[in-house]
């Protein structure tokens, strides 16, 4: 048993779509998240700065005594897994694309047509694409960036028609050319727009990391005798910039559920270290 928290972070309020899965799986857990909002979007930044911002925040993570860190942004997972886990070899670090690019390789095959959507960086690094190949070489996958995605619903533009054009503008071509009847919401912030994206292209199949990484997180807390006992209070999400908007959403996610959750601002300066 291990009643410390679990440590997650994203570039802004993306990863908090991996949150509700986690409590509905496993209740006792507590919860410290770290939204980099002050410098997201990460997907079309380069591998140096994701590198450097995600050392940072891991450092703060692991100063916070979590158990267990996950990444649940796509962008720092297909760029910074390995170096995460060479700088903190003591402490379980988990990727949002892996468990995910399994799923696909076991849930989908050869008469499927699989469309990864991402950020340049997720996208570029064909991370998804190599991760599934690894288990099935016979898939056809297809992949195209759609780096508007995260500034719009950073900003909550989302039901809108501004978001419903900017899907169209990317997707269109890259659903109907590729005969796509897959696609994978290959940035953690994509679960926002997922009801845009049902409701736009009505046949699709889509497939959510955010769900899928709670089953594996479970996996190894219990492989290694860490899951929590107990119900703990407390969840505590920090964000570098308490925009509005980030507070909404921990309200919308939350709805009442955890009345200790705590939100608080917390300013990282690369010079000069947390403040
Ligand atoms: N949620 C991050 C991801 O999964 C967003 C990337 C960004 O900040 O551009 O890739």
């Amino acid at each position: 048993m291990d009643n410390r928290p679990i440590g997650f972070f994203d570039s802004g309020l993306g990863g908090l779509t991996c949150i509700p899965y986690l409590m509905k799986a496993l209740p006792d857990e507590k919860i410290i998240y770290f939204g980099d909002t002050a410098r997201t979007p990460y997907g079309s930044k380069a591998t140096t700065t994701i590198r450097s911002f995600s050392m940072e925040i891991a450092d703060f993570l692991i100063r916070s005594d979590v158990k267990m860190i996950v990444i649940a942004c796509n962008t720092v997972s297909a760029t910074c897994l390995e170096d995460l886990r060479c700088r903190f070899p003591k402490t379980p670090i988990l990727g949002i694309i892996e468990p995910a690019a399994k799923a696909v390789a076991k849930a989908c095959g050869e008469e499927n047509h699989i469309g990864i959507i991402g950020t340049k960086v997720t996208i570029a690094s064909k991370a998804y694409e190599l991760g599934i190949r690894r288990y099935n070489d016979r898939l056809n996958i297809y992949e195209t960036p759609c780096p508007a995605f995260v500034p719009l619903i950073e900003e909550g533009i989302i039901e809108n028609d501004i978001m419903d054009l900017t899907i169209r503008y990317y997707m269109d071509d890259f659903v109907y050319g590729n005969h796509l009847d897959t696609v994978i919401l290959g940035c953690t912030h994509y679960p926002l727009i997922q009801k845009n994206i049902e409701r736009i292209y009505p046949g699709l199949d889509i497939i959510n990391p955010s769900s899928i990484i709670v089953d594996n997180i479970e996996q190894i807390l219990a492989e290694r005798g860490m899951l929590a006992a107990g119900s703990q209070a407390g969840n505590v999400f920090y964000a570098s910039d308490l925009s509005e908007n980030f507070i909404n959403m921990i309200d919308h996610i939350f709805a009442g559920e955890d009345e200790d959750a705590k939100v608080r601002f917390l300013n990282f300066d690369l010079e000069n270290g947390e403040r």
